[in-house]
Formats: C-alpha cells, sequence, structure tokens
C-alpha cells in the first residue's frame, strides 16, 4: 500500500492484460498499477506510452521482488498461470489470475493448498458473475422471483474464432471457452453441476480438426438440486457476440437478450431492422471486467474473501474436462469422475 492505494503488478498486457491495466489505471479508486510485465518489448512500450506506470519489465518475477507490491494480475498465456501463482503465493502476493487457472484440476488442487498455506487471496477472472445483465438475473433467481429454478438456458457464441496458435494453446472449446458458461451455470443456478452429456463437431473451420479440437458444441447439464441446462456454443455467429441466458422456474422466468451498441429499430418495405449485438467481449464485457476488477481491489482493501475463488476456477475445470471427456466418449460423463 502507497499514498492510500493498494499497488498491483500486472504480469501479461495482451488483449486482456491491457483491459485490467486501464481499469485500475483509471478507473478504480484505491488502487495503482505499480509494474507491468510482458515479453514482448512493443507491448510494455505500448502500454507506458499510454500509461505512467513506475516499472516494466520482461521477466515478471521482478515484479514479485517489489516489496511494495501488494497483488498481481495474473494475463499471461494459460499454460504460464500456475508457475506464476505458485511464486506470486510464495511472494506474499494477493493473486487475480484470469481464466482458465490451468488444464490440470490436479494442479490446481496444489495451486488452493498454496494460496491457503501462504495465506494469501486467489480470484479468479469469472467476469460475466459481474454483467449488469448477469448480475439480474442472479438477484432474481436469488430471490426466488422464478420459483425453483427448473432450467437454465445458455447461448454463447463467438463472432470469428481465435488464431491457430491460440486454439492449440487453448485447452480446447470447452476449456477455453465454455467454461465461462460452465461457471455462470453454477452461479446462477446456485447448484453445482453433477453431470454433463456433451456433443461437439467442427462446422466452421478445419482448423479446429486438425489440432484436435471442436468448433461448435452442445452440452447438457445436470445440477445437484435437479434442475437441467443447457449451453450451446459456436466459434463463429456471423451477426456478432451472441450472449443469452435464460432461466425458468416454478414461478416464472428470466432472460436477458444481446447488448447492441444502440437500441434504435428501423422498419422499410424489406423489414424491421436494428444494430447487431456488441462484436466481442472487449465491448460487450466492459462493466464486467471493471466490476470484477473492483471486487478484487475491494476484498484485499478490506481483507474479505474474494467473490469467485480457487475452488470456482477448479469446478469449471472439472465440468469442462467432464464435457470433453464425454464429447471424445459419446456418454454421460459424471463430473465426480474427474474429481
Ligand atoms: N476473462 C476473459 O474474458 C478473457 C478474455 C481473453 C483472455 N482471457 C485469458 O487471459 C489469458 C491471456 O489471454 P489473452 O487473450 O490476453 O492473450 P494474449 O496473447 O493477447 O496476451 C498474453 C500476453 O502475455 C505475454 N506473455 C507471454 N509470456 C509471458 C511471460 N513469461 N511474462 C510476461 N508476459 C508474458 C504475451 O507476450 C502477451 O502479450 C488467457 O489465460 C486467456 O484464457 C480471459
Amino acid at each position: 500500500m502507497r499514498d492510500g492505494n493498494i499497488q498491483i503488478g500486472v504480469l501479461g498486457v495482451g488483449r486482456i492484460g491491457k483491459i485490467h491495466v486501464e481499469n485500475l489505471a483509471n478507473r478504480i479508486p484505491g488502487a495503482a498499477v505499480a509494474a507491468v510485465s510482458d515479453v514482448l518489448p512493443d507491448e510494455l512500450a505500448a502500454i507506458n506510452a499510454k500509461f505512467d506506470i513506475p516499472k516494466a519489465y520482461s521477466d515478471y518475477r521482478q515484479i514479485l521482488e517489489l516489496s511494495d507490491v501488494d497483488a498481481v494480475v495474473i494475463c499471461m498465456p494459460t499454460n504460464l498461470h500456475c508457475e506464476a501463482i505458485m511464486a506470486a503465493a510464495a511472494a506474499g502476493k494477493h493473486i487475480f489470475c484470469e481464466k482458465p487457472v490451468d488444464l490440470s484440476i490436479e494442479k490446481i488442487a496444489r495451486i488452493n493448498a498454496a494460496v491457503q498455506e501462504c495465506g494469501i487471496q486467489l480470484m479468479v477472472g469469472f467476469n460475466r458473475r459481474f454483467d449488469p445483465n448477469f448480475l439480474k438475473v442472479h438477484e432474481m433467481v436469488n430471490s426466488g422471483k422464478v420459483g425453483t429454478p427448473h432450467v437454465l438456458k445458455i447461448t454463447s457464441r463467438d463472432p470469428s474464432p481465435p488464431p491457430e496458435d491460440y486454439i492449440r494453446a487453448s485447452g480446447g472449446i470447452f476449456l477455453d471457452m465454455t467454461i465461462h458458461d460452465f461457471d455462470m451455470a453454477r452461479y446462477l443456478m446456485g447448484s453445482d453441476v453433477t453431470e454433463v452429456y456433451a456433443r461437439a463437431n467442427v462446422l466452421v473451420d478445419r482448423v479446429f480438426e486438425k489440432v484436435g479440437d471442436w468448433d461448435t458444441a452442445i452440452t447438457t447439464l445436470a445440477f445437484q438440486n435437479g434442475a437441467l441446462g443447457t449451453i450451446d456454443n459456436s466459434r463463429k455467429a456471423v451477426y456478432g457476440y451472441d450472449q443469452r441466458v435464460e432461466v425458468f422456474g416454478s414461478e416464472g422466468m428470466v432472460a436477458v437478450k444481446n447488448n447492441s451498441p444502440d437500441n434504435h429499430v428501423h422498419l422499410d418495405r424489406a423489414g424491421t431492422h436494428a444494430s447487431l449485438p456488441l462484436n466481442f467481449f472487449m465491448e460487450r464485457y466492459s462493466e464486467s471486467y471493471l466490476g470484477e476488477m473492483k471486487a478484487f481491489v475491494n476484498s484485499i482493501r478490506e481483507n474479505k474473501p474474494v467473490p469467485v475463488n480457487g475452488n470456482d476456477g477448479l469446478m469449471a475445470v472439472a465440468i469442462g474436462l467432464a464435457a470433453a471427456k464425454s464429447a471424445k466418449e459419446n456418454r454421460p460423463v459424471k463430473v465426480s469422475e474427474i474429481q
């Protein structure tokens, strides 16, 4: 803590790292970016040109040695999360880590044990919990407005596939993309997922087949409380980022639609026209990235538990691994088979 601000180091300033740096530097009272790290000098230079950050390193370990850094935000590629978390925990830094924590639940279990042993906090970047639309659904389900929840429906489609290198390192559609929906499912239904049955296919781009992945998936979920759910994913929706949710229960239903840049409606001889949904996660979820980082900073400042913890990180990966197994073996898979 310096000048009344929690001092934060951001590790990796690519797509998502830049969003977090900007929020921490400009929009979150009580926090300051003390240092950034990236292996790409151009990324560091771009960040420094935009924000006045005191220190920048190519080796993130140098940030961990800074005694006045209270916490780190890990935005490096997924395969580097585990070593960075372990090193940050050993250095006594609180941690915000992007999803997924890791692709192996054994490693996440080791991470969670280390975090506890070192007495620091680990928050996982399931940002959608902080989206105003989904917060509203959560609040309505939680307050009993739809009665007992029976069915959850999530539609989650990207506007276009990521590059091949990203796909190769991503852990596959269920651990990279559907993982957000698995977390959302647990969060909205207030119940753990016990079993999944997933079908997946390559319908968008043969590159997914080349790297042993899928681009289209339907996952059926069974929850501990008896409710059922479906998640429908595609890596390519030609009309933009399609993010919709519906919870149906004994007393009603609550649903949220896509966000658009504006809500105009234009009618002509051909029909009714409106703006397409916001194009991708940077625009669609901007408020949620701000909300999650505020929550992290407040938890550290006020010494209270983070709202999305290492167990949430582990559960989402366990469901993802169960879904991948289910799609591969074409059978329902209990999450307990994975754990
Ligand atoms: N929550 C979300 O909505 C969301 C969105 C995108 C990505 N992510 C997650 O964030 C992570 C990063 O994804 P991205 O899309 O920003 O990737 P990216 O490739 O755009 O950025 C990663 C950055 O890390 C840097 N890097 C690599 N090795 C490093 C090292 N040893 N030390 C410091 N920096 C290093 C890279 O140079 C790059 O700039 C992934 O785990 C991904 O799953 C989450």
